[in-house]
């Protein structure tokens, strides 16, 4: 058995802290795209607000920010939940069933790609291809891949996850 992974933990928004953190990255080539990665990794996600800032820091229009943050699927534009589910979507693991789990997970989830689960615990997204077809049907949970996953197998999973949200917050 794999051993599992402890929630995320992001920092709350916080304009200013993002400032701090990316100005060392001012009159680098590409620093804008190193600024939203060090963004994304402390908060999760990439607020509005740092646009504008972004734009200053880094002699950029607003809207020329807003495109390259946008233009990139992976800078999340919204509060990350606290686990990231991806599921593979690419062929070998259609071939094995990805698509009615895909459906399962997301009825279980009561979330769509894109989307997080009312509790805040799971963000869902597609992936194509985890690089482990032999084991298919894969999902990613951050950064571990889990293969031959069945709906109950992910149930049990999401619950010890879930399970070790409670324990953190409650500490
Ligand atoms: S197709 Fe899903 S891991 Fe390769």
């Amino acid at each position: 058995m794999q051993q599992l992974a402890g929630p995320l933990t992001y920092q709350d928004w916080d304009l200013d802290k993002a400032r701090e953190a990316v100005l060392e990255y001012a009159g680098r080539t590409g620093g804008v795209m190193i600024a939203l990665h060090r963004i994304q990794e402390i908060f999760g996600y990439i607020d509005d607000s740092a646009m504008p800032m972004l734009g200053k820091v880094f002699n950029l229009s607003r809207a020329e920010v807003h495109g390259i943050a946008s233009f990139y699927h992976d800078f999340k534009r919204e509060k990350p939940g606290r686990y990231t589910v991806k599921v593979c979507q690419a062929e070998a693991c259609q071939a094995m069933g990805s698509e009615k789990l895909t459906e399962e997970i997301k009825a279980f989830l009561g979330a769509d790609f894109h989307e997080t689960s009312a509790d805040g615990n799971f963000t869902l997204e597609p992936v194509y291809c985890l690089g482990n077809c032999a084991c298919s049907p894969n999902i990613m949970i951050d950064t571990q891949t889990y293969g031959r996953v069945s709906i109950d197998g992910f149930k049990s999973l999401a619950s010890t996850l879930a399970k070790a949200v409670n324990e953190q917050e409650a500490k």
